[in-house]
C-alpha cells in the first residue's frame, strides 16, 4: 500500500522536489500510523525543502513539521483507531517523514487528541506557527507585561506574527505591528493590530542602548536589529518572547534594558516543548484564544507547494498556508 507525498531528493548537492508514491510504514511499539487530512507550511519546512543545513537530518525526505488526521493503526493504549489527532514538532519533518505526506508514522507521545471545539482545518490554520504564537503569548503573560502600553509584534503579517497579534488583541491588549508590508495595513487592522510601524522607519536612526519606552512587552518572530530595538523600547519589567530569525540569527544588545529596567527576554522552542504544554496550548486555541483564521488562511494542494515555498522564503506570505491531502 502506498501514500502520496511531497518528496525532496538530493543529487550531487542539488535539491529537487516531486510528488511521489511511497510505501506506507508499519507502526512499531507505542507508535501510531496517522492518515493526514491537513498539514501546514511553516518557515522551517521551506528551509527543509531547499536542503538548508540544520533542518532535515538526511535526504530523501518528506518535510512537514505538523499534521492533523485520523489514527489508522494504533500500537498505543492512549489512542484508538479513528481518533482525530494533532502531531507537531519533535522530530516530525526533521528526521521522521512529515505532514507533506498523506500518512505519518510517529511515537504516540508526540501526539495529542484534536480538541472537541476545533476542526482539523482549524488546527492546521494555526499549525506550528500558531502553536508557537500561543507559547509566546503565554510566556510573556506568565512573566509579566505592562498592559497600559501596546505589545509589539514583529513579522506581523507572517504566520507566527499574525496569530500572536490576533490572540493579544482578543485578550484585550493594544497591539503594535512591526512590518515590512506597509501596503497590508488593512490586513493588520483586520487581525487586531491598532498601530503600525514600517520596519525600515522603525530601524531608522539606529538603536540606542536604552530608548524611550514604547511597548509593554513583545513577540518577536524575526530577530536581528528589530529585536534589539524592541528590547531598548520595552518598559520597566516588560517581557519579550523571541522565536524567529528571518531578519538575522545574531544580535548585539546593551545590557541596560535588562539591568536598569528589569526586562525579560524569553526564548521559545515550540518543537521540543513538553506534550503537556502543547495539549494546554491547543486547548487554549480551541477555546478562550480561539481565532477565526479562515480569511487569513489559504488552502492548497501538494502540487502548489513549490510556489508557496518560494513566497515564504522571500518574506512574502500573508497569514497561513494549509495543505489539504486527498485531492
Ligand atoms: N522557535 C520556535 O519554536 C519557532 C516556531 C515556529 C516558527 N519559528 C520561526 O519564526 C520565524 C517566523 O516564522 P513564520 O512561520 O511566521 O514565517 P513567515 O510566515 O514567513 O513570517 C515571517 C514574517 O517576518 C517578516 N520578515 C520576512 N523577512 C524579513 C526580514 N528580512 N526582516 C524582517 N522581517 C522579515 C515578514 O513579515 P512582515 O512583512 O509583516 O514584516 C514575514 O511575513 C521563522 O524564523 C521561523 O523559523 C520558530
Amino acid at each position: 500500500m502506498e501514500y502520496k507525498a511531497y518528496y525532496v531528493e538530493e543529487n550531487d548537492g542539488v535539491f529537487s522536489s516531486s510528488i511521489k508514491n511511497l510505501e506506507i510504514p508499519e507502526p512499531q511499539n507505542d507508535e501510531l500510523l496517522i492518515s493526514v487530512s491537513y498539514s501546514s507550511l511553516n518557515y522551517k519546512d521551506a528551509l527543509c525543502a531547499k536542503g538548508v543545513k540544520g533542518v532535515a537530518a538526511s535526504y530523501p525526505f518528506v518535510p512537514g513539521i505538523d499534521a492533523v488526521g485520523t489514527v489508522a493503526k494504533s500500537n498505543s493504549d492512549a489512542f484508538n483507531e479513528g481518533d482525530q489527532v494533532i502531531c507537531s514538532g519533535y522530530k516530525l519533518g526533521m528526521s521522521v517523514n512529515g505532514g507533506f505526506g498523506s500518512m505519518i508514522c510517529v511515537p504516540a507521545d508526540w501526539v495529542v487528541h484534536l480538541p472537541n471545539a476545533m476542526s482539523d482545518l482549524e488546527a492546521m490554520s494555526y499549525g506550528v506557527a500558531g502553536l508557537t504564537s500561543a507559547a509566546c503569548v503565554k510566556s510573556i503573560l506568565d512573566k509579566g507585561v505592562i498592559d497600559t502600553l501596546p505589545i509589539a509584534v514583529s513579522g506581523a503579517t507572517g504566520g507566527v506574527g499574525s496569530v500572536a497579534a490576533g490572540i493579544l488583541s482578543k485578550i484585550g491588549f493594544s497591539v503594535t505591528a512591526i512590518t515590512g508590508k506597509s501596503s497590508e495595513e488593512g490586513f493588520l487592522k483586520k487581525i487586531g493590530c491598532d498601530h503600525f510601524l514600517n520596519r525600515d522607519d522603525f530601524l531608522e536612526g539606529g538603536v540606542r542602548p536604552l530608548d524611550k519606552t514604547a511597548f509593554g512587552g513583545g513577540v518577536d518572530a524575526v530577530g536581528g536589529e528589530i529585536l534589539v530595538k524592541m528590547i531598548s523600547q520595552t518598559a520597566q519589567k516588560g517581557s519579550i518572547a523571541c522565536c524567529g530569525n528571518v531578519a538575522g540569527a545574531s544580535f548585539q544588545s546593551s545590557v541596560f534594558p535588562f539591568i536598569l529596567r528589569g526586562i525579560s527576554l524569553i526564548g521559545i522552542d515550540s518543537a521540543e516543548s513538553s506534550i503537556e504544554l502543547k495539549r494546554h496550548l491547543w486547548e487554549k486555541l480551541a477555546d478562550e484564544w480561539k481565532l477565526d483564521l479562515s480569511e487569513q488562511t489559504k488552502t492548497i494542494q501538494l502540487k502548489e507547494l513549490d510556489s508557496e515555498i518560494e513566497k515564504i522564503l522571500n518574506g512574502l506570505q500573508l497569514g497561513r498556508v494549509v495543505i489539504k491531502h486527498g485531492d
